[in-house]
Protein backbone atom coordinates (compact mmCIF):
# COMPACT_ATOMS: atom_id res chain seq x y z
CA UNK A 1 0.00 0.00 0.00
CA UNK A 2 1.40 3.45 -0.87
CA UNK A 3 -0.62 6.16 0.51
CA UNK A 4 -2.28 5.57 3.80
CA UNK A 5 -6.07 6.44 3.41
CA UNK A 6 -8.24 8.50 6.23
CA UNK A 7 -8.92 6.36 9.23
CA UNK A 8 -4.93 4.43 9.27
CA UNK A 9 -4.02 8.38 8.75
CA UNK A 10 -5.56 9.56 11.70
CA UNK A 11 -4.42 6.33 13.82
CA UNK A 12 -0.99 6.72 12.37
CA UNK A 13 -0.67 10.38 13.56
CA UNK A 14 -1.80 9.33 17.05
CA UNK A 15 0.59 6.12 17.51
CA UNK A 16 3.85 8.38 16.69
CA UNK A 17 2.51 11.81 18.68
CA UNK A 18 2.78 9.17 21.74
CA UNK A 19 5.42 6.59 20.97
CA UNK A 20 9.23 7.24 22.43
CA UNK A 21 10.92 5.02 19.96
CA UNK A 22 9.13 7.67 17.22
CA UNK A 23 9.70 11.09 18.73
CA UNK A 24 13.31 10.18 19.70
CA UNK A 25 13.81 9.32 15.87
CA UNK A 26 12.29 12.68 14.90
CA UNK A 27 14.36 14.86 17.13
CA UNK A 28 17.54 13.01 15.94
CA UNK A 29 16.52 14.22 11.99
CA UNK A 30 15.48 17.71 13.11
CA UNK A 31 18.77 18.02 15.34
CA UNK A 32 20.97 16.56 12.22
CA UNK A 33 18.86 19.30 9.64
CA UNK A 34 19.16 22.16 12.06
CA UNK A 35 23.11 21.56 12.45
CA UNK A 36 23.94 21.34 8.93
CA UNK A 37 21.01 23.70 7.39
CA UNK A 38 20.60 26.86 8.85
CA UNK A 39 18.86 28.58 5.89
CA UNK A 40 17.75 27.40 2.49
CA UNK A 41 15.11 25.67 1.17
CA UNK A 42 14.14 22.23 2.23
CA UNK A 43 11.31 19.69 1.54
CA UNK A 44 10.26 16.45 3.11
CA UNK A 45 8.39 13.65 1.20
CA UNK A 46 6.02 11.72 2.49
CA UNK A 47 5.94 13.79 5.62
CA UNK A 48 2.51 11.86 6.91
CA UNK A 49 1.01 13.62 10.27
CA UNK A 50 4.35 16.30 9.42
CA UNK A 51 6.09 15.68 12.84
CA UNK A 52 9.61 16.02 11.27
CA UNK A 53 8.92 19.05 9.84
CA UNK A 54 7.54 20.83 13.17
CA UNK A 55 10.52 19.68 14.96
CA UNK A 56 13.06 21.49 12.51
CA UNK A 57 10.88 24.74 12.48
CA UNK A 58 11.19 25.16 16.05
CA UNK A 59 14.78 24.57 15.34
CA UNK A 60 16.04 26.24 12.53
CA UNK A 61 13.89 29.10 12.25
CA UNK A 62 15.55 30.24 8.72
CA UNK A 63 15.16 27.16 7.23
CA UNK A 64 11.83 27.40 4.61
CA UNK A 65 10.31 24.31 4.75
CA UNK A 66 8.06 22.26 2.02
CA UNK A 67 6.43 19.18 2.87
CA UNK A 68 4.58 16.74 0.42
CA UNK A 69 2.47 13.45 0.76
CA UNK A 70 0.29 11.30 -1.41
CA UNK A 71 -2.28 10.92 1.45
CA UNK A 72 -4.95 13.49 1.97
CA UNK A 73 -5.56 12.90 5.20
CA UNK A 74 -2.00 12.83 5.83
CA UNK A 75 -2.20 16.40 4.26
CA UNK A 76 -5.01 17.44 6.38
CA UNK A 77 -3.54 16.42 9.65
CA UNK A 78 -0.11 18.00 8.91
CA UNK A 79 -1.73 21.15 8.19
CA UNK A 80 -4.27 21.39 11.28
CA UNK A 81 -0.89 20.03 13.47
CA UNK A 82 1.19 23.54 11.75
CA UNK A 83 -1.44 25.73 12.39
CA UNK A 84 -1.51 24.34 16.19
CA UNK A 85 1.96 24.44 16.60
CA UNK A 86 2.36 28.13 14.81
CA UNK A 87 4.42 27.59 12.15
CA UNK A 88 2.38 27.64 8.83
CA UNK A 89 3.86 30.56 7.66
CA UNK A 90 6.91 28.63 7.74
CA UNK A 91 6.14 24.77 7.31
CA UNK A 92 4.07 24.54 3.87
CA UNK A 93 2.23 20.99 3.33
CA UNK A 94 0.57 19.89 -0.23
CA UNK A 95 -0.76 16.80 -1.55
CA UNK A 96 1.78 15.59 -4.01
CA UNK A 97 4.06 12.61 -5.18
CA UNK A 98 7.65 11.34 -5.19
CA UNK A 99 6.61 10.34 -8.40
CA UNK A 100 6.13 13.79 -10.00
CA UNK A 101 7.30 16.35 -7.46
CA UNK A 102 5.17 19.80 -7.30
CA UNK A 103 8.04 21.98 -7.60
CA UNK A 104 10.72 23.86 -10.18
CA UNK A 105 14.08 22.30 -10.89
CA UNK A 106 17.03 22.94 -8.73
CA UNK A 107 15.26 24.40 -6.06
CA UNK A 108 16.05 22.73 -2.57
CA UNK A 109 19.01 22.76 -0.29
CA UNK A 110 18.01 19.44 1.26
CA UNK A 111 15.10 16.69 0.57
CA UNK A 112 14.75 14.20 3.57
CA UNK A 113 11.81 11.48 3.79
CA UNK A 114 11.72 9.26 6.98
CA UNK A 115 9.63 6.20 7.28
CA UNK A 116 8.08 6.60 3.46
CA UNK A 117 11.07 5.42 0.67
CA UNK A 118 9.94 1.73 1.73
CA UNK A 119 6.34 2.57 1.04
CA UNK A 120 7.22 4.09 -2.86
CA UNK A 121 5.76 2.31 -5.67
CA UNK A 122 8.39 3.41 -8.67
CA UNK A 123 11.59 4.26 -6.47
CA UNK A 124 14.19 4.54 -9.34
CA UNK A 125 11.86 7.68 -11.16
CA UNK A 126 11.02 9.17 -7.32
CA UNK A 127 15.27 9.28 -6.72
CA UNK A 128 15.62 11.16 -10.37
CA UNK A 129 12.36 13.23 -9.23
CA UNK A 130 14.26 14.49 -6.14
CA UNK A 131 17.54 14.57 -8.31
CA UNK A 132 15.43 17.05 -10.64
CA UNK A 133 13.81 19.38 -7.74
CA UNK A 134 17.59 19.93 -5.56
CA UNK A 135 20.41 22.16 -6.52
CA UNK A 136 23.57 21.39 -7.95
CA UNK A 137 25.12 19.52 -4.59
CA UNK A 138 21.70 19.29 -3.07
CA UNK A 139 21.27 16.41 -0.43
CA UNK A 140 18.93 13.58 -0.08
CA UNK A 141 18.75 11.36 3.23
CA UNK A 142 16.40 8.50 3.20
CA UNK A 143 15.79 7.21 7.29
CA UNK A 144 14.22 3.86 7.33
CA UNK A 145 14.02 1.20 10.09
CA UNK A 146 16.45 -1.66 9.55
CA UNK A 147 14.66 -4.89 8.28
CA UNK A 148 18.00 -6.65 9.88
CA UNK A 149 18.84 -5.55 13.11
CA UNK A 150 21.41 -6.98 14.92
CA UNK A 151 21.42 -8.74 18.39
CA UNK A 152 22.67 -5.53 20.07
CA UNK A 153 20.37 -3.50 18.07
CA UNK A 154 17.78 -5.41 19.51
CA UNK A 155 18.95 -5.75 22.83
CA UNK A 156 19.67 -2.04 23.22
CA UNK A 157 15.98 -1.32 21.90
CA UNK A 158 14.71 -3.24 24.66
CA UNK A 159 16.72 -1.42 27.35
CA UNK A 160 15.82 1.91 25.96
CA UNK A 161 12.12 1.33 25.38
CA UNK A 162 11.14 -1.47 27.40
CA UNK A 163 9.82 -5.18 26.31
CA UNK A 164 6.60 -4.40 24.95
CA UNK A 165 6.96 -1.07 22.77
CA UNK A 166 10.32 -3.62 21.30
CA UNK A 167 7.99 -6.03 20.84
CA UNK A 168 5.60 -3.71 18.85
CA UNK A 169 8.70 -2.09 16.79
CA UNK A 170 10.14 -5.32 15.70
CA UNK A 171 6.59 -6.72 14.49
CA UNK A 172 6.63 -3.76 12.26
CA UNK A 173 9.86 -4.15 10.92
CA UNK A 174 9.35 -7.87 10.29
CA UNK A 175 5.78 -6.55 8.50
CA UNK A 176 6.76 -4.45 6.21
CA UNK A 177 8.17 -1.18 7.67
CA UNK A 178 11.94 -1.36 6.97
CA UNK A 179 14.55 -1.96 4.54
CA UNK A 180 16.77 -4.90 4.29
CA UNK A 181 20.27 -5.27 3.06
CA UNK A 182 19.42 -6.03 -0.71
CA UNK A 183 17.24 -2.66 -1.10
CA UNK A 184 20.25 -0.12 0.87
CA UNK A 185 22.75 -1.55 -1.69
CA UNK A 186 20.60 -1.08 -4.66
CA UNK A 187 19.91 2.47 -3.58
CA UNK A 188 23.87 2.75 -3.10
CA UNK A 189 23.75 1.56 -6.83
CA UNK A 190 21.50 4.43 -7.62
CA UNK A 191 24.44 7.38 -9.08
CA UNK A 192 23.37 6.94 -12.70
CA UNK A 193 20.04 8.76 -11.49
CA UNK A 194 20.78 12.08 -11.19
CA UNK A 195 23.56 11.30 -8.08
CA UNK A 196 27.25 11.45 -7.75
CA UNK A 197 27.99 9.90 -4.29
CA UNK A 198 26.00 7.80 -1.70
CA UNK A 199 26.88 6.92 1.79
CA UNK A 200 25.35 4.88 4.25
CA UNK A 201 25.13 5.58 8.28
CA UNK A 202 23.76 2.79 10.65
CA UNK A 203 21.81 4.24 13.23
CA UNK A 204 21.11 1.40 15.73
CA UNK A 205 17.50 0.48 14.69
CA UNK A 206 17.76 2.72 11.83
CA UNK A 207 19.89 3.89 8.68
CA UNK A 208 20.14 6.67 7.29
CA UNK A 209 21.16 6.73 3.39
CA UNK A 210 22.41 9.81 1.98
CA UNK A 211 22.77 11.42 -1.87
CA UNK A 212 23.97 14.10 -3.07
CA UNK A 213 23.17 15.31 -6.57
C1 LIG B 1 4.84 5.45 7.46
S1 LIG B 1 4.33 6.99 6.89
C2 LIG B 1 5.70 8.02 7.41
C3 LIG B 1 5.24 9.42 7.71
C4 LIG B 1 6.30 10.36 8.27
N1 LIG B 1 7.36 10.61 7.33
C5 LIG B 1 6.86 9.85 9.56
O1 LIG B 1 8.08 9.64 9.65
O2 LIG B 1 6.08 9.65 10.49
C6 LIG B 1 4.61 6.90 5.13
C7 LIG B 1 4.00 8.09 4.38
O3 LIG B 1 4.50 8.10 3.04
C8 LIG B 1 3.45 8.51 2.18
N2 LIG B 1 3.82 8.09 0.80
C9 LIG B 1 3.89 6.82 0.31
N3 LIG B 1 4.28 6.83 -0.97
C10 LIG B 1 4.47 8.13 -1.31
C11 LIG B 1 4.88 8.78 -2.51
N4 LIG B 1 5.16 8.10 -3.63
N5 LIG B 1 4.98 10.13 -2.51
C12 LIG B 1 4.69 10.85 -1.40
N6 LIG B 1 4.28 10.28 -0.23
C13 LIG B 1 4.19 8.94 -0.17
C14 LIG B 1 2.21 7.83 2.78
O4 LIG B 1 1.00 8.41 2.36
C15 LIG B 1 2.48 8.02 4.28
O5 LIG B 1 1.91 9.20 4.78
Amino acid sequence: MESIPGPGAWIYSKIVAHSPFIKDLYGAVAEEVSSKFAAGKMLDIGTGPGMVPLEIARKSKALEIYAIDISHAMVEIANKNAREAGISERAHFHYGSAEKIPFEKDYFDLVITTLSFHHWAKPEDCLKEVSRVLKENGELWIYEMKHEPTEENRNELKRRYGPFLSFMVLNFVRAHSSIGFAKIQEVQSYKNLGFRETGVEDKGMFVKLSLRK
